[in-house]
């Protein structure tokens, strides 16, 4: 497998193991641990339960509501009547949420308390299990509570990914696909080629896995408080969220961001940036990613309001990343004047994104 490697990070240096999920976790474990467990992997991987039944734990359900800063409050109390000290660590094992719910209660109960993570699906994988973001909902509203709280370990297990969906699978892909492009590889023929393979060979995944960790974990070492380069990590990001609340999230975020990078690209190739063929030649592998999860119809109007609504956009303006080529992001503001809406416009109505605009 691959090489085990170490995170230097503001709060504390962190490992990425790569093991078998349940070897580790016998041996991880300590009494007093507590496990908070995503309840649709507990049901899939019984095993789990056989090794943590002596320790408390508790089921996740992966949705948003879990998520929220009131509901966090009442997995805490729990926590604490079970007489969970300030040496005892947190265990998560699941997907996002149980990521964000498990950082967020680590980094607050007793002003800080250490966590461990095994991410189960291919999203927390190849990209939010380092970083040490904790972002977690305050009712209805998304991700507005938080801060930058890393576990101590995190134990990656490709054989998870066995029980994950096509979709989740692609969602993963476009994730790393924004790594690779914002890294700067000039091979997209290599690229296309692994892309395709990735989605049904596992060592293939694996590889693209640890590529997009190592290409993630360089930039945070230099700017983990998301103060400046880091920012170039958010292309595809503006367009591809707007795209997930305009569609009510039934894109998957890594979908909806290659659309977004192709949309970005778009725009970029509008601005004189790149050539229209540096776009045309990126997109065949976007599709490759988006195929099987076509956009449904977007209401335009919708679509403006959620780009001006991203938290980091002032009036009528947006702050994007665009690109001067594969490797060469960078963060701008755009008006938003009739021609730039007239290129998105015509990307959603006429499906476009297929073709020359
Ligand atoms: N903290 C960060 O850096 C960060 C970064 C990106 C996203 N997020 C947050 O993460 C959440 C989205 O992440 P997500 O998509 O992983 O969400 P999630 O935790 O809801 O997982 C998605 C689905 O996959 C299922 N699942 C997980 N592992 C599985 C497996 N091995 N087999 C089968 N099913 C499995 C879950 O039960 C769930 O239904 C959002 O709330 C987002 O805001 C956080
Ligand atoms: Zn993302």
């Amino acid at each position: 497998m691959f090489k085990n490697f170490e995170i230097q990070s503001f709060h504390r240096k962190y490992e990425v193991l790569f093991e078998p999920c349940m070897g580790a976790l016998r041996n991880e474990i300590r009494d007093g641990d507590i496990v908070l467990i995503d309840s649709t992997v507990f049901g899939l991987y019984p095993r789990i339960a056989e090794i943590v039944k002596e320790n408390k734990y508790f089921l996740i359900e992966a949705n948003e509501g879990a998520k929220t800063y009131e509901e966090i409050g009442g997995l805490i109390t729990k926590v604490i009547e079970t007489g969970f000290s300030k040496n005892n660590r947190l265990i998560a094992i699941g997907g996002g949420i149980t990521q964000d719910i498990t950082g967020f209660s680590s980094s607050i109960l007793y002003r800080g308390v250490e966590w461990v993570f095994f991410p189960t699906n291919l999203l927390t994988q190849c990209d939010s299990c380092i970083g040490s973001k904790t972002s977690v909902n305050c009712g209805e509203y998304k991700n507005q509570l938080g801060g930058f709280y890393p576990p101590s370990k995190i134990v990656i297990d490709f054989d998870f990914c066995d029980t994950l969906g096509a979709k989740d699978i692609c969602s993963g892909l476009g994730e790393m696909m924004h790594y690779f492009l914002v890294e700067g590889t000039d091979d997209l023929n290599t690229l296309f080629e692994d892309i395709k393979q990735a989605k049904h060979d596992k060592p293939t995944l694996a590889k693209l896995v640890r590529q997009s960790l190592a290409i993630k974990s360089k930039m945070i070492e230099i700017d983990e408080f998301d103060q400046g380069p880091r920012n170039v990590f958010n292309y595809g990001h503006s367009f591809g969220h707007a795209i997930e609340s305009t569609t009510n999230f039934q894109i998957p975020h890594g979908i909806a961001v290659a659309y977004g990078m192709d949309l970005a690209n778009i725009i970029s190739a509008n601005l004189g940036l790149i050539d229209m063929s540096l776009r045309n030649r990126i997109r065949p592998i976007l599709e490759e990613i988006w195929k099987d999860v076509p956009l449904p119809s977007i209401d335009l109007g919708q679509y403006f309001a959620a780009l001006s609504k991203d938290k980091k956009n002032i009036g009528n303006e947006i702050k994007v990343i665009l690109t001067r080529g594969t490797g060469d992001m960078f963060k701008t503001t755009l008006d938003k004047t009739d021609a730039i809406e007239s290129i998105i416009q015509k990307f959603f109505t006429s499906k476009l994104y297929k073709e020359d605009l």
